[in-house]
Formats: C-alpha cells, structure tokens, sequence
C-alpha cells in the first residue's frame, strides 16, 4: 500500500451545482472588492474636492481680508501716518485769520500753514458747521449763504489731531448783525442773570468788560471799525520791522463766547477756565474793542511780535490788557497777546502809568 495513501486527502467530490456556486461566490466577492475600491477611489477624489473647495472659500476669505485690511488701513492712513518720528507728519496748523465776515454770496479764505514746512503731506479738509448760513470748499473758500454765524473746520489730512477752527459771521445786505438760531434764550438769561441783567458800565468815558462788570447778552456789536483800521496799522507798522502781527481773534458774541468758556470749564473745572477765559457777557472780545493776535498761548510770550507789541501797541491806541504779575487784579493770567482798543490818547497814559486799567480807573474785576 501506498504509504501517502492515509496522507493523501482525498478528493472532495465537486458537483457542477456547487461550481457554479462557487463561481457566484468568487464574482460576488470581486464585485464587492471593485465596489468598494471604486468607492474609496472615489471617495478619495471627493476629499480632493473638498479640500479644494476649502481653498477657494479660503483664497477668498484671504483676498476679503486683504481687501478689508486694505480698507481698514486707507480709514486709519491719518493714525498710521501721524508718526511723530515720520518727517512728513503735520505738526502744527495756524491760520491767518481766525475769524471771518462776510456778506450773503461774499467769499473770504483764511489762509493755512502747516508746519513742518518740508511736509510734503499738507492735505485739508473744510467742513462747515452749517452750511445754511455759509459753506467752504475744499480749498478753505468760505461763501455766506445766509445771515448768521457758524464755523468752519480745517483739518490736516494728515494728522487729524492737527485742526483750527474760524468763526464765521455772514451778515444779510442791509448789513444787519447776523442772528443765529443760537441767539441767547432765556435759558442763557437764566444761566448767566449777570450779564443778560447788565447794562453797558461806562467809566470815565470807557467801556467796561470785566468779571466785576458784565455786558448784556444781546449787546453785539460786531468788531469796531477804528479798531480794526487801528489793528491794521498797527498790523502793518509791524510788518514794517520784518515782524507779523496778525488779528487771530477779534468780536466774539456772547454765544461763541459761552462756547468757548464752557469748553475749557469741562476740560479744566471752571476755577481754572475762569483764570484764562471769561464767562459769557464778561468777555472784552463782545465788546468789540479787543483783538487776541497771533498764536493766543504761551508760545506768543518773548517773541519779537510780543516784546515790539507791548513797546507799541498804545501807539495806535491799544494797551496789553492782562500784563505779567497782575493777574490778582485783572482776574486773568498773562496774555500778551490781547490788547483792548482805548485810543491812543488814554493807551498812552495808561501805557505810561505801567498800570492796568483796573488800577488806572480804580476799579475790581471778580466774580459776585
Ligand atoms: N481770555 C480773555 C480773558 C477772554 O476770554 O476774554
Ligand atoms: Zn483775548
């Protein structure tokens, strides 16, 4: 006997029913395994797919961000660009003239400069207050509309921390004084009883506008004509020595001054705006008599315009108004930039007298 023979596994026997099966089986299961290769193939193309789509949303979201980044920055150019080490950044603004007037359809343009001088990004932008009463473009050409008063804004492109401000008064044909839709109320007669109460306090012949003695609030005269012909030649005398004097504030009605006062007082608390800035109706500027000239801070003090403006000015019939070392008497700190108009003849003595007006009349300036 064959020894492989009990090794020898014998033969199944394989109808052609189970062949078949078999066969069945085999296709199935190939079937399957193309089936699911097809799928993960697919599947495989379809992540594809999606991750391309990830990209484009992703592509666009850059390219959305770019775009809004770009806009965000063209919005904060000013902040970005006002780099206090950057040589273009504008650092100063003055204007030569801080106050305009001017008839319905007139134009006047106050004139800017910019420091530093070499900027080469001297960009402004004029807005009115009001445009009903006068409009400006994009120049600083300033146009009475209607009579009234308003202002207008210059402001450095560049820097908008850098910006003045021009009082406006447009006044009708007939050459009436403008009235604003700000004219005082009677809230301002009840928030200021001592000047919409005052009458106008004459001494010896000179009009009196202290913290003692106020003005009415209605009382408007605009700027005086001699004292602005006087300004003007004291102005050019000046500019004669190769010096620049020029009117940077003159008349200030009541409103602009309540504006102006209640400014500082909520920024420095009213004991200290009241030692630089008068109270409405205590203001010399409602009078029309005085005029702030140049810089109206500290850094006009020791300038030649100031050192020949306090030897001169009672030449042409102004006197300093608030000297250095009188501020317990007048009410109000050094300004060698305001000077008051009293004529030559009583500038000259007063001028002489090396006292204030307070003193050279004999009369106070507080509050009640
Ligand atoms: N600066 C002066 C005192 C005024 O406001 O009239
Ligand atoms: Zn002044």
């Amino acid at each position: 006997m064959d020894s492989n023979y009990y090794n020898r596994r014998p033969r199944k026997r394989v109808t052609r029913k189970m062949a078949r099966r078999r066969q069945l089986t085999a296709l199935a299961v190939i079937l399957i395994l193309l089936i699911v290769g097809i799928a993960l193939i697919c599947n495989a193309c379809s992540k594809n797919d999606d991750d391309k789509g990830d990209t484009k949303p992703s592509v666009t979201t850059t390219t959305t961000t770019t775009i809004t980044t770009t806009t965000t920055t063209t919005t904060t150019v000013p902040v970005v660009t006002a780099d206090p080490n950057d040589p273009n950044t504008i650092t100063g603004l003055t204007l030569d003239k801080y106050s305009v007037e001017v008839q319905v359809g007139e134009k006047d343009m106050p004139w800017v400069t910019m420091t530093p001088a070499s900027s080469t990004e001297k960009g402004e932008i004029w807005v009115s207050s009001d445009p009903t009463i006068a409009t400006v473009d994009h120049i600083g050409n300033i146009t009475g509309v209607s009579p009234g008063s308003c202002f207008v804004t210059v402001t450095s492109e560049n820097n908008p921390a850098i910006y003045a401000e021009v009082k406006v008064t447009v006044y009708g044909e007939t050459g009436g004084i403008a009235q604003t839709s700000e004219t005082p109320t009677n809230a301002d007669t009840t928030e200021a009883p001592s000047a919409s109460s005052a009458e106008l306090t004459y001494i010896n012949g000179i009009l009196i506008a202290n913290k003692t003695y106020a003005l009415p609030a209605d009382y408007a005269p605009g700027l005086d004509k001699t004292t602005e012909s006087q300004f003007n030649a004291l102005s050019a005398a000046a500019a004669a020595e190769g010096l620049n004097i020029w009117l940077a504030s003159g008349y200030r009605d009541y409103d602009y001054q309540k504006r102006i006062y209640n400014n500082y007082s909520s920024i420095y608390g009213s004991d200290t705006a009241d030692t630089f800035s008068a109270r409405p109706g205590h203001s010399e500027h409602q009078t029309g008599l005085a005029i702030d000239v140049n810089s109206i801070d500290d850094s006009f003090a020791g300038t030649p315009e100031a050192e020949w403006l306090a030897v001169h000015a009672h030449e042409y019939g102004f006197i300093i108004r608030y000297p250095k070392g009188k501020e317990h008497i007048t009410g109000y700190k050094y300004e060698p930039w305001h000077i008051r108009y009293l004529g030559v003849d009583t500038a000259t003595k007063v001028y002489n007298s090396g006292l204030t007006l307070e003193e050279y009349l004999g009369i106070t300036s507080s509050y009640q």
